[in-house]
Formats: C-alpha cells, structure tokens, sequence
C-alpha cells in the first residue's frame, strides 16, 4: 500500500501516527506523507497563496493554505487551484474561533480610540459587518476538501472533531507555544504538534498557557517537546536556511515550518510596501504587538504599533480589534503605506531570500543536506 494511504488506514484503525521507529525510519511524518524534504511552507492567511503552496509542494516539501480568513467558497477555490497545479498533498489551517458577541458600548470605544487612524485613511468610522468567518462552517468545509494536513492555532479541537478529520483521511496538526499546549493536543488525538518559538513571524498560537510564561524560543520549546510526547513534533520560529532546519532537526523535530522565509517569495500575497520592508528589515526590527488584531503577533516596527502599544491592555481581543482594523490595513496596502499595514515578520527577516518557492525549497534542500547526518529520531 502507499506510504499516505497506509498512515491513512493507521490514523483510522489507531487514532494517531505510529510511533517512529528510530532504526529504520529517518522521519515518519515525511516517509507518511510521501515528502521528499522535512520542509512545511507556513500557512500564512492572507499572505499565501494557492501558487506557492502548490509550488512548495511540488518541490517535494508542503506547501500550506493558511484559511483562517477564508470563507468556505474561498476555501474550496484555493485547494481546487493547488490541485489543478499538482496532484501533491497540502495542508489547510484554520483559527480555531468562536464568533464573538461583542458588547456595543465596548465597540465605540474601540472604535473611537481608531478614530485618527482611520482618518488618516478617510475611512467611514463603523464597526464592519461581520468580526470573522464562522469557524463550524470552515470546519465542515475542511472534512469535504480533505486535504492531506488539517493544522489549527490559536485554540484547540475536540477528541471528536479529530475523529472527524482523521475518518476524512487527515493528519491533525496542532500549533502549541508551551509543552502544556502540545500535551493538550496529543491528548486530544492529534498526529504531530507544531513547537512555535518566540521569534516567529505572525501571531502567536497561544490558547491554555498564560501570555508571560509562553515566550519560548525555538531552541527550547522543540526539544522540550520533543521529550514529552509520542507524536511528532514540527520546529517553527526563527528558521531561515539549511543550518536552522539542521538545528531543529538535531533537537528531534522531524519537519520545519517556515514562514518568514516563504513570505519573500514572488508568489506570496503581499503588497509591494511590505516586500520591501521586508528586504529591508532585521531582526532588530521586529516586535509583539497586539495593535493590529488584539492578539499578540510579531512583525516589523512602524507608528501604528508605537502609537497604539502603549494602549494594547485596553484593546479588544481578537477577532474585534483585528476586523476593526481591517479597513486600515486595507487602506494603507492599496496607498503604499508601510506605516498603516500588519508587516508580519520573525526575527530571522534578515536572511529572507526573494527567490520563487521552488527555488527556495531546492536551495533549502541543498543547504541541509550539505550539514548531514543529524541525529535521526
Ligand atoms: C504573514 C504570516 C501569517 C501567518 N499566518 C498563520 C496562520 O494563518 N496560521 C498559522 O497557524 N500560523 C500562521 N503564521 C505563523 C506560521 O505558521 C509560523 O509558525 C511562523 O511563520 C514561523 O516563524 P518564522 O516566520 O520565523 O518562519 C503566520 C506567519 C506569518 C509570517
């Protein structure tokens, strides 16, 4: 039987991946996904596209489809167009969300409080029509793609809607920023954990740990990790070439997931203001904001983050305060305007390589296998 369908039947029949056997299988998330290198593109929402996840995938990594702001039909356009491009597998991720009521009185002032910026914009001052997608919909949605990978952040899924993806024939993978988090989702059935370190690009996943005792590194978090689970366990944060994924791959992760590295491809979405923040920026640059979204996330510096930092305990949570900047985030893309948008980065932004994906994913490749062997788990 194939490598894929026979991990298939096993998540089925066991609930989980095998436990690997260290002898004779280098990496059995890889050998079970049928990739050729330990090499997950992130899934970035709003940043990815369908080209570079198909394109990643395609070079024999994973490309991935962040779907946390994608509607059911923008989801099942973008995994038609991975398919049309290859027939490799893909992950799609979701926020795991519950769609908020939020108070009026709280809205005005939040609102209120993004009065200048908007301004600045000349936007209308009005809450938006919806605060984010409906996550139960999405979720149907994801059982009917059935995409290799099902991956989540930002909170954590049920024993049972795990079941559901693993009938659908989905590995299950869960974003954890503490060992506390990864426990959590190996106790709830899922096949492999992503260990997000602190220097990360984007938001951070944190959904049990308390904000202050979950700023891990990398270097920590994944072999910490690593010795407390049985399942797989993916390094994210801070990994820009062949040396990083050596490093997370010494420490016992058997993937990397890349973002940041990713992002500087010519087939990822961004505008053309944040691109060349990006070519320009160094780690030094970048920091944890809530301003953009109410959730905590790393990009790099600019006056909409000074202005609003200093206020970040009174900002609303996410989803609210990131649907109500949407429009200035929007705004300030269209105009060229570095200073109103999100510039989503981690701390390895300096070593970002604009070439096209499956460039990237070559060089990658070539890089690591050049520091070979790593211990193998
Ligand atoms: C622009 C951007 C958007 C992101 N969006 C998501 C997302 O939708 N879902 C998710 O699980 N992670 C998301 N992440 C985090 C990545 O999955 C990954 O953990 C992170 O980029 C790894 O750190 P690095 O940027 O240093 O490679 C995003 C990261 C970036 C840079």
């Amino acid at each position: 039987m194939p490598q894929r369908r026979k991990m298939k039947a096993e998540i089925i029949a066991h609930g989980s991946v095998p436990a690997p056997d260290p002898m004779t299988q280098p990496s059995t998330l890889l050998q079970h996904l049928g990739l050729q290198h330990p090499i997950i593109q992130a899934p970035m929402t709003g940043s990815d596209t369908p080209q570079l996840a198909a394109s990643v995938s395609q070079a024999g990594g994973l490309g991935s489809l962040g779907c946390g702001a994608r509607s059911p039909a923008a989801m099942r356009e973008a995994a038609a167009a991975v398919r049309a491009a290859t027939g490799k597998p893909f992950a799609m991720n979701l926020f795991v969300l519950r769609t908020p009521a939020p108070d009026a009185s709280m809205v005005e002032a939040a609102l209120a409080r993004l009065a200048p910026l908007y301004a600045r914009f000349d936007l209308p001052l009005e809450p938006p029509k919806k605060w984010c997608e409906d996550f139960d919909a999405q979720f149907d949605t994801l059982l009917e793609l059935r995409p290799a990978v099902a991956s989540f952040t930002f909170g954590i899924l049920s024993g049972e809607q795990i079941g559901r993806l693993h009938r659908a024939g989905c590995l299950v993978q869960g974003t954890a920023t503490t060992v506390e988090e990864a426990l959590a989702w190996q106790n709830a059935g899922a096949d492999a954990v992503v260990a997000s370190g602190i220097e990360g690009g984007g938001h951070r996943g944190t959904f049990l740990s308390r904000w202050e005792e979950s700023h891990i590194g990398t270097m920590a978090l994944v072999p910490a990790c690593v010795d407390a689970l049985s399942i797989p366990v993916i390094a994210a944060g801070g990994i820009m070439d062949g040396r990083g994924i050596a490093a997370a791959l010494a420490l016992g992760a058997q993937a990397v997931q890349m973002g940041t590295a990713f992002l500087a491809c010519p087939e990822s979405a961004i505008a053309p203001a944040w691109r060349a923040a990006l070519a320009n920026a160094r780690g030094s640059d970048t920091r944890l904001t809530r301003a953009f979204s109410g959730r905590w996330a790393r990009g790099i510096g600019n006056t909409t983050m000074r202005a609003l930092d200093p206020l970040a305990a009174q900002l609303p949570a996410y989803p609210i305060q990131n649907a109500l900047m949407g429009p200035v985030r929007r705004a300030a893309a269209k105009a060229g305007d570095a200073d109103g948008m999100a510039l989503w980065a981690g701390q390895g932004v300096g070593a970002a390589r604009a070439l096209p994906a499956a460039d990237l994913v070559r060089r990658l490749a070539a890089e690591l296998a050049r520091i070979k062997p790593w211990p193998v788990r």
